[in-house]
């Protein structure tokens, strides 16, 4: 396709790209929240978006089925990033990587202890390379969401999970113990697709980038 396709999830992130997507003269003709369409047409007959799920934004761009799109870095840490320029923090959908255990788990005297943990999280290789660098044992738990149940039945000790308000932990009786990193969406640019055709994604990404900052500054 020699237009521009964008990949984006429904959600907080189709959101919160509307106003990016708007600085950069990009109007969507459909509500994904509404329709069912997964080709969304724009006011600009060279620019389209997709709508797939959030943590498969980064395999469309890396495999060039979309030339950018908008991914968490949460989602990022876990692809790992192949195949991908990441030119913007644009400061949505921000969130921290945390450990959060129930609170009535002495999390410290456990790691101190040396007990290996049973740990819940979609986060696999988050949630690895963090016990590991700190020389904690861990038996990992693949979940797929409602991550915040798994202490509370017995399924795990730990969960590695975002947080943003802390509302869904505080409804649970669960504490946050550990941040393991700050998270906030970025955007993805196909490596090949910006040589290629960066007479077309340039405008668009510098758009981005002026409404970013500007967004960020109003917060
Ligand atoms: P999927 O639909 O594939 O399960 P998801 O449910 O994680 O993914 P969203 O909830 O739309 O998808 O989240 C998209 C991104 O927004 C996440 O990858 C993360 O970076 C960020 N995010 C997740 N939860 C929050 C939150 N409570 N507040 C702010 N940002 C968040
Ligand atoms: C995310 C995340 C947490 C919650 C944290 O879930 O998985 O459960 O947000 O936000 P809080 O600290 O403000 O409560 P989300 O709302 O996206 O639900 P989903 O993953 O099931 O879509």
């Amino acid at each position: 396709m020699s237009g521009i396709t964008i990949a984006l999830s429904k959600g907080r992130i189709f959101e919160e790209t509307v106003p990016l997507l708007a600085a950069a003269g990009i109007v969507a003709t459909d509500d994904p929240e509404t329709s069912r369409k997964l080709i969304l047409a724009t006011n600009r007959a060279d620019v389209r978006i997709v709508i797939v799920r959030a943590s498969d934004v980064p395999t469309y761009v890396q495999y060039g089925a979309a030339d950018l799109g908008i991914a968490g870095k949460d989602i990022l840490l876990e692809h790992g990033g192949a195949g991908l320029y990441q030119p913007l923090d644009l400061q949505i959908a921000r969130c921290r990587m945390m450990v959060a255990v129930r609170a009535d788990f002495d999390y410290a005297l456990a790691v101190r202890q040396g007990a290996r943990l049973r740990v819940a999280t979609k986060y696999l290789k988050t949630a690895r390379e963090h016990f590991a660098a700190k020389g904690v044992h861990i038996d990992l738990i693949k979940l797929y969401g409602s991550m915040e149940l798994a202490p509370l039945v017995g399924l795990a000790d730990a969960i590695v999970d975002v947080v943003s308000s802390g509302n869904t932990l505080r409804a649970n009786q669960l504490v946050a113990v550990e941040e393991i990193a700050p998270i906030s969406a970025r955007l993805v640019v196909n490596q090949a697709a910006l040589k290629l055709k960066r007479r077309a994604l340039q405008p668009v990404i510098d758009a981005f980038a002026v409404a970013a900052e500007q967004g960020h500054a109003r917060r």
